[in-house]
This record gives structure tokens, C-alpha cells and sequence, in this order.
């Protein structure tokens, strides 16, 4: 009896320690609710908000101390495409493949950035700056073909602007690290 209620307690330290006291605290409170597990989604919502994806620790974690089968918590991370489950560059590419995009160049725009990059659709580059994804329309026709970098819109984008773009958010990442 003693030796469970000891693994638990270092169970649910380890767990603890993957996630940040704000979260903790949000699930504790989630487990006086009657049914904890219907507060899933939002839990995973919350760990992502704070850490940019959900790691495989975070989510076990969260199974955990939730008391939710871990392979419900993975099931949910990976059903639904707004959580991540790989870490996000520092800015987010998105590429309109909308119909007016695509008709005006959109595909040879995106070649261009993969080839620059060095990837491919949802992965992130060697230096975790960019994570590059595909997206519906953004609602900037008129700019064909669109690109959206974090939540800045950049219009009329030709494949020979791609390194131009590329290298300012580049020098914003460096200033931020100095
Ligand atoms: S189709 Fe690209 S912004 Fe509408």
C-alpha cells in the first residue's frame, strides 16, 4: 500500500515538473469537476499555448495528473490539426493554397520557400526559425498569391522574393537573441 502511494507521489512529481505550476494548478482544479476528462481539449489547449507544441512528456504528464488514459491523451494531441506535436520555429509561415492563390503562382512560391528552407509542409528548419504550413484562404484575394508570416500579410509574392522576405524575419531573430 505504501509502495503505491510512493510511486504515485514520484509519478506525480515527475509530472509536475513537465508542466508549468499555472498548468498544475488548472488541472487540479479541473479534477474537482465531475467529469476531469471532458476538460481535455482545454488542458491541451493551454500546455500548447505556453510551450508552442506538445511534447511527449507534457502529454503523459497530462494523463497523468488528469487521470486520463495516456493513450486517450495522445489519441486527441494527434487527431486534431491545431495541436502540434513538434516544437514550431520562431515564426510561422502560411501559404495560401486557396483557388486564387494557386491559380496566381502560389505552388511555384511555396517550391521556392521549401527550397530556401530546406523543408517541407508542417516542418520547422535546421535553425528553428521558420515552420512552414499550408493554409485555405486568408481572405486577401486581392493580393494573390498571399503569404501570412506570424500575422503579417505579404501580397503579390513572386519565388524570387522568397530569400528577400526570408532574410528580414532572419535579422529579426537574430536581434532578438542578442
Ligand atoms: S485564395 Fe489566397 S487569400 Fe484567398
Amino acid at each position: 500500500m505504501s509502495t503505491s502511494t510512493d510511486n504515485w507521489e514520484t509519478v506525480k512529481k515527475e509530472a509536475e515538473e513537465a508542466l508549468t505550476p499555472e498548468i498544475v494548478a488548472f488541472i487540479a482544479e479541473c479534477r474537482q469537476e465531475p467529469e476531469p476528462s471532458s476538460r481535455l481539449i482545454d488542458v491541451l489547449h493551454r500546455v500548447q499555448a505556453e510551450s508552442g507544441y506538445l511534447s511527449a512528456d507534457q502529454l503523459d504528464a497530462v494523463a497523468q495528473l488528469l487521470q486520463v488514459p495516456a493513450a486517450t491523451v495522445a489519441g486527441v494531441a494527434s487527431f486534431y490539426h491545431f495541436f502540434r506535436l513538434k516544437p514550431r520555429g520562431r515564426f510561422m509561415i502560411n501559404i495560401c493554397m486557396g483557388t486564387a492563390c494557386y491559380v496566381k503562382g502560389a505552388d511555384r512560391v511555396a517550391q521556392r520557400l521549401m527550397d530556401e528552407l530546406g523543408i517541407t509542409w508542417g516542418e520547422t528548419s535546421s535553425d528553428r526559425v521558420f515552420t512552414l504550413e499550408g493554409s485555405r484562404c486568408l481572405g486577401t484575394c486581392g493580393l494573390a498569391p498571399v503569404m501570412m508570416i506570424d500575422d503579417e500579410i505579404h501580397g503579390n509574392v513572386t519565388p524570387d522574393q522568397v530569400p528577400l522576405i526570408l532574410e528580414e524575419y532572419l535579422q529579426k531573430s537574430r536581434a532578438e537573441q542578442q
